[in-house]
This record gives structure tokens, C-alpha cells and sequence, in this order.
């Protein structure tokens, strides 16, 4: 609603990323009514393709990632005659003219350039679009993550980028932050009056943030060795989590009063020196094992490599030195083929201050929030009972659960769905800003440095465990445990 109709233009269209998630979020985006009019989505890629065989292509693409109420034919029709595909090297010296031809006459709406591609010829890809004359008033781009390797990486993209775009037609994308769940973050936190008065070190234990993955490399072995889990998950999604699990309220939802301390909370992350690295960061990689009920072969292998010390598992206990955190630890772990598709925060609150109970009645377990981000998305508050009956008193932990498809019963749409859409409103709440992209790479790459000097492998873990046994003795030493699903 309220949004006129645009030409999003994706670099990197005929690639993973594309196939797999932005043109079925396209999809249904269009099946819910929300792709104005007169849109267009123009795939850009070096293949030479028909537009016919282009969307034969982007056909297949959302009937193999459909869900189980995809849209159907007549929205698909629909959907298709939106697409057009212009095949145009984006490092060659011709100024764009395929992309010219298909936008010049479309005059001066919305235009989105979605950078799918990888992020050292961002900032070409935003000179040669500027040199052919298609950035335009209602111009922004997108930048899909990661955003550079390290600090000084990410700042050469963030610098050549903008001196084409300015910082707020830039939309740095972390697809976590358009996964419903964590946008309910916010509102769990700052429109309840139960949890933020309780929700800093006088009270809580220790916060435990899991992503974890069942699927392996994906024929992504290229890409994937050169970066690893700490580059891949870590630098962006999981401390995007933290973010909106740590952050101060804003006094409001503008987009730089809500990044505006997200980045407070990037910049006190306590950056590991060596020997902190050590004892708090766990690297692994996976060797063959069972993952869904199949054998499934080990990272070396999908590779086809006998030597690579790159990292498919991390795990790390982070530390924020400011005054609501100081002295309570967040629990890092991400890791593909683990046994389940299962991401969740974790917030363990302290004990009670004082028991009161007869022994008998067994020890209070302490309260526990647990928000579950995929997949059965829900909320459920551990809280102490006492047993139901006239005997003795006896306690029993029970939550209190809250499931979202229960409770909502409505389609939750996908991460990339809501997210294009803003980038196409001009809403960059759910977007990140250049100095939360560099303070997220100051500590990763405290981290790098660090175990570059350690100069150890990874440890191997079979495929379908959950990481390295070294990831558990992190989280054990401190007398707590990885929650486990339920
Ligand atoms: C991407 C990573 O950003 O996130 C992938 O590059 C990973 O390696 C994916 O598989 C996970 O996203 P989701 O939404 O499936 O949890």
C-alpha cells in the first residue's frame, strides 16, 4: 500500500540467491496483492538468455523452493509478465545498454538495484550504473551480505558505494532482521511491561543465541571456503540477534534511533585477544555422518579437498562491557550439518533470591525465555508450578507457550518478502548502516586475528552431532548448558 509501482533491477539474477530466495519472495509478494501495478523485475546476468528461457528459469525456481500454500497459476501468470532479463557483463566496459533500453523509457519511478553479487565490484557495479545515466532522484541500492571480508574490506566497498549513493539510499541487507520473529523482538521487548524491567544483569544469567543448520555447503564450496561460519553467519546474523535482544530502547521506531543503538551495542562488544580466543571461541568443521536420516559426505569431501581449516561450526562467548551487560556472557553457536534446522535466543534469568520451600519439594529451576526464530516460531516462558494435589509440595517446571501459527494463523512471510518491499517504501529500519556493518567487523575480526595466531584446525565433528565436544566443555566450564530443543 502507498507505493507506486518500480523497476527492481537484481545483479546476480540468474544466481543462487535469486532463484532461491528473492524471486519466490517476489512471488508471494505478488500472490498477497502487494506488487503495484506496472512493476518490473529485471534479472541481470552474464548468460546469454531470452527473456523466455529467463523466466523458464525463474519458473522452476519457485516451484522447487515453493511452500505449501505457494501461490497459483493465475498468480504466477501474473508474476511473470513483470519479468524481463537483461544479460550484460557488469564489468565490461559497455555502458549498461542493455539495462538502458529496458529502463530509460519506464521515466523516473522507484528504481532498486539489488547487488546479489559478490561484494568486491559493488562499488563498480554503482559507477559504471552511474556513468550510464540510470541512477536517478528515486535511485537506491542494496547490498547483499557479506559486505567485504574483514574491516578494512568492508570499508572499501562502504566508501566507493557512496560516492554514488548517498547513506540513505544504501539498504545493507541481513535477511535475519526480516524473519518475523525477530522483528517481534522489538515489540516483545519495548510494547510488554513485564520484560524490560527485568532485563539486564541484576537479572539474567546469561543469553544463548543457536542457529543451526542441517544443510551442508550446497555446491556453495567456492564462496563458502573463502569465508567460513564466524564471516558467513556469525559477523552478520547472529550479532544482528544480539542486537535486538541487547540494545537500549529507542525512543522511537525512526531508522536511525533504532541503529543508532544497535550500534552501541556492536561498539561494546569486548573484542578477544589471543589468549581469550582460546578459551572462548570453538572452531569446527564437519567430517561424514548421518544428516536427515542419510549419509551424507564431509566438508573436506564436498570440497574436494584434502586441506582446508576452514570453519563450519563456531562457537563463542561473547561479552558486552557496558552497564546493563557487564558479567553476563551470550553464548554464540552456528554451525551447518548439525542435526536440526533450529535457531533460538535463549534468555536464562537468575535464581530467586531465597528459597523458602521444604526440600522435598525439589529445587526451583530458574525462569527461562525461550524465543524461537525457526522453525514452529513462538515464544515460551519456563516458569515454576507447584504439582496439582493434596500431598506434599512439589514443584514442576512447565512453560507457558505461545505458537505463532497458533495463535496467528496467518501465512508468516518470508525474510526477503518484507524486506523488498521497504527497500522499495524507502524504509531502512531493518537495514544496516554502514558503522554497524564496521563496528560488527572490528570484533570479527579480533576473533580472525586471534586464530590466526593460534594457528590451530578446526575440530572435526561429525556431520549430524552438534559440533565439536569442545563446543559443550565452553558453555560447561561456567557450571550452564546448551538449552536442547524440546
Ligand atoms: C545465509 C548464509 O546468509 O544464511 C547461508 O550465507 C545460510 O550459509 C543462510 O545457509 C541461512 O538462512 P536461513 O534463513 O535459512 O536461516
Amino acid at each position: 500500500p502507498g507505493v507506486g509501482p518500480f523497476d527492481l533491477v537484481v545483479f546476480g539474477g540468474t544466481g543462487d540467491l535469486a532463484m532461491r530466495k528473492l524471486m519466490p519472495a517476489l512471488l508471494y509478494s505478488e500472490g498477497d496483492g502487494r506488487l503495484p501495478a506496472e512493476s518490473n523485475v529485471i534479472g541481470v546476468g552474464r548468460t546469454d538468455l531470452t527473456r523466455e528461457a529467463y523466466v523458464e528459469r525463474v519458473a522452476a525456481a519457485c516451484q522447487a523452493n515453493a511452500e505449501a500454500d505457494s501461490p497459483g497459476d493465475e498468480v504466477w501468470d501474473r508474476f511473470a509478465g513483470r519479468i524481463e532479463y537483461a544479460c550484460i557483463d557488469e564489468m565490461a566496459a559497455e555502458p549498461y545498454a542493455a539495462l538502458r533500453r529496458l529502463l530509460e523509457p519506464r521515466g523516473d519511478r522507484i528504481r532498486v538495484f539489488y547487488l546479489a553479487t559478490h561484494s568486491d565490484v559493488f562499488g563498480d557495479i554503482c559507477h559504471r550504473l552511474n556513468a550510464a545515466g540510470l541512477v536517478t532522484e528515486t535511485s537506491r541500492v542494496v547490498l547483499e551480505k557479506p559486505l567485504g571480508n574483514d574491516l578494512r574490506s568492508a570499508c572499501a566497498v562502504n566508501d566507493a558505494v557512496r560516492e554514488v549513493f548517498d547513506e540513505g539510499r544504501i539498504y545493507r541487507i541481513d535477511h535475519y532482521l526480516g524473519k518475523e520473529t525477530v522483528q517481534n523482538l522489538l515489540v516483545l521487548r519495548f510494547a510488554n511491561t513485564l520484560f524490560e524491567p527485568l532485563w539486564r544483569r541484576e537479572f539474567i544469567d546469561h543469553v544463548q543465541i543457536t542457529v543451526a543448520e542441517t544443510v551442508g555447503v550446497e555446491g556453495r564450496g567456492g564462496f563458502y571456503d573463502k569465508a567460513g561460519a564466524l564471516r558467513d553467519m556469525m559477523q552478520n546474523h547472529l550479532l544482528q540477534l544480539l542486537c535486538m535482544v541487547a540494545m537500549e530502547p529507542p525512543a522511537n521506531l525512526d531508522p536511525d534511533a533504532v541503529r543508532d543503538e544497535k550500534v552501541k551495542v556492536l561498539r561494546a562488544l569486548k573484542p578477544l585477544t589471543e589468549a581469550e580466543a582460546a578459551k572462548k571461541t570453538v572452531r569446527g568443521q564437519y567430517t561424514r555422518g548421518i544428516a536427515n536420516g542419510a549419509a551424507v559426505p564431509g566438508y573436506l569431501d564436498e570440497l574436494d579437498s584434502k586441506d582446508s581449516r576452514t570453519e563450519t561450526f563456531v562457537a563463542i562467548k561473547a561479552e558486552l562491557e557496558n552497564w546493563r551487560w557487564a558479567g553476563v556472557p551470550f553464548y554464540l553457536r552456528t554451525g551447518k550439518r548439525l542435526p536440526e534446522r533450529w535457531s533460538e535466543i535463549v534468555v536464562q534469568f537468575r535464581p530467586v533470591p531465597h528459597h523458602i520451600f521444604p526440600s522435598e519439594a525439589g529445587a526451583p529451576i530458574a525462569n527461562r525465555l525461550v524465543i524461537r526464530l525457526q522453525p514452529d516460531e513462538g515464544i515460551k516462558f519456563h516458569m515454576m508450578n507447584k504439582v496439582p494435589g493434596p500431598g506434599g509440595l512439589k514443584f514442576r517446571e512447565a512453560p507457558l507457550n505461545l505458537s505463532f501459527a497458533e495463535t496467528f494463523r496467518t501465512r508468516s512471510p518470508g525474510a526477503y518478502e518484507r524486506l523488498l518491499l521497504d527497500t522499495v517504501r524507502g524504509n531502512p529500519t531493518l537495514f544496516m548502516r554502514a558503522d554497524e556493518v564496521e563496528a560488527a567487523w572490528i570484533w570479527t575480526d579480533s576473533v580472525l586475528a586471534a586464530w590466526e595466531t593460534i594457528d590451530e584446525k578446526p575440530k572435526n565433528y561429525s556431520a549430524g552431532t552438534w559440533g565439536p565436544s569442545a563446543a559443550i566443555a565452553l558453555i560447561e566450564r561456567d557450571a550452564r548448558t546448551w538449552h536442547e530443543d524440546e
